[in-house]
């Protein structure tokens, strides 16, 4: 099959390689149709995770000298069941799926992917393949964030959410999310031109660029029970100030340290180093009954069903901002590391 491949973290490359094979019970064997590309793909072709996921890889092979090279990014798709292991009841020949890959696995931005038959669920049939790629990554890793904040389907109605960069692929879809779940006040800062989007998905857009006027806008909509990080900016940092005190409040950030200082100082002191800035961020929290936590993409059978049954219901859309060719892979690249996205970059496989 053909596969985009990190050979050794300097970028992708168009590789011809063998079909993978299924190997455990539970697992499927998928035809890509579609994938979407996210910050982390870029992010791990140039070797971001390296110490983590080597050591985590050398543990789940039992193997000392295993390793994540070489490496095929991707971590959702839209696909075609090719065939299935012992154990999996739910899928057969032939359906079409929407998959997410966890971070540890060979990735979807190959022709074929093995993937768990818990982490797949139907396409939504009034979507096609490449719309319905720009789904389940990000939808997960807003659903994981939520589920830290513990924000679920039966409390979403009572919060009231801030979501810092919600133009983006995650942060677009937190929104919509919060929404299917009944949530009713929902503000995110954004750039000017996103308020049309912005508002469309139900969220009262606040433009970043001019941080005293987004200041004084957020206090007047404040207080927030719940704050979403997607940016990691000052004004996310500031805005521990419009979180309500003393009520278990919440401010949780997707953009954490802990790879980047794990691959720069090893995983000893990059787990220390991670652990300080936490503190340090939780300790102010702490003082005035609110608190702090990151948060990580975590695979999810529950999120995904929720999500097809969204989508297919129409309370879910996918934003897709470009569609472009398996072989523009790199092109696709280029365009997902500016991290100014209006929804998502998706690869169409022909
Ligand atoms: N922890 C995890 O497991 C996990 C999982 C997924 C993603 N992430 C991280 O989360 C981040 C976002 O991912 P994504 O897929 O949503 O990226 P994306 O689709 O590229 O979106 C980034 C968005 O941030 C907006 N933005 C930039 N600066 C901003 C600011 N100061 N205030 C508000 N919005 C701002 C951009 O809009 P404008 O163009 O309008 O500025 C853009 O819409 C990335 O750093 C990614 O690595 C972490």
């Amino acid at each position: 099959m053909k596969a985009w491949v990190s050979e050794n973290g300097h970028g992708i490359e168009l590789r011809e390689i063998d079909v993978p094979t299924i190997k455990k019970p539970g697992q499927v064997l998928l035809k890509v149709k579609a994938a979407s590309i996210n910050p982390i793909d870029v992010d791990m072709s140039q070797g971001y995770g390296r110490e983590f996921l080597g050591a985590w890889r050398k543990v789940a092979d039992f193997d000392p000298s295993s390793s994540r090279f070489p490496l095929i990014p991707g971590r959702d798709c839209s696909a075609v069941v090719e065939a299935v292991g012992a154990d999996v009841h739910n899928l057969a020949a032939g359906d079409e799926v929407l998959a997410i890959v966890p971070v540890i696995n060979q990735g979807t931005h190959a022709e074929y992917v093995i993937a768990d038959a818990k982490f797949c669920s139907k396409k939504p049939s009034n979507l096609s393949f490449e719309d319905a790629t720009a789904l389940p990554y990000v939808a997960t890793t807003a659903y994981s964030a939520f589920k830290i904040a513990q924000v679920n389907q039966k409390n979403a109605k009572n919060q009231r959410v801030l979501i810092h960069g919600g133009a983006g692929g995650v942060g677009s879809m937190a929104i919509q999310l919060l929404k299917s779940w009944g949530c009713q006040k929902i503000v995110a800062t954004c750039s000017k031109d996103s308020f049309p989007l912005v508002t469309k998905l139900g969220a009262i857009p606040i433009d970043y660029s001019d941080m005293e006027a987004a200041k004084n806008q957020l206090i007047s909509l404040a207080p927030f029970e719940v704050v979403l990080d997607t940016v990691d900016s000052e004004l996310a940092k500031w805005s521990d100030n419009v979180m309500g005190v003393w009520r278990n409040c919440v401010h949780v950030s997707i953009v954490s340290p802990l790879m980047r200082e794990i691959d720069k100082n090893g995983i000893p002191i990059g787990l220390f180093s991670t652990a300080t800035k936490h503190f340090e961020r939780s300790i102010q929290s702490h003082f005035r009954g609110r608190w702090f936590s990151y948060a990580f993409f975590m695979p999810s059978g529950t999120c995904m069903r929720q999500l097809s049954t969204f989508a297919e219901q129409g309370k879910i859309v996918p934003i897709v901002e470009k569609v472009i060719k398996f072989d523009e892979m790199v092109h696709g690249y280029e365009k997902v590391s500016q991290l100014s996205g209006r929804g998502k970059t998706v690869v169409k496989f022909e």
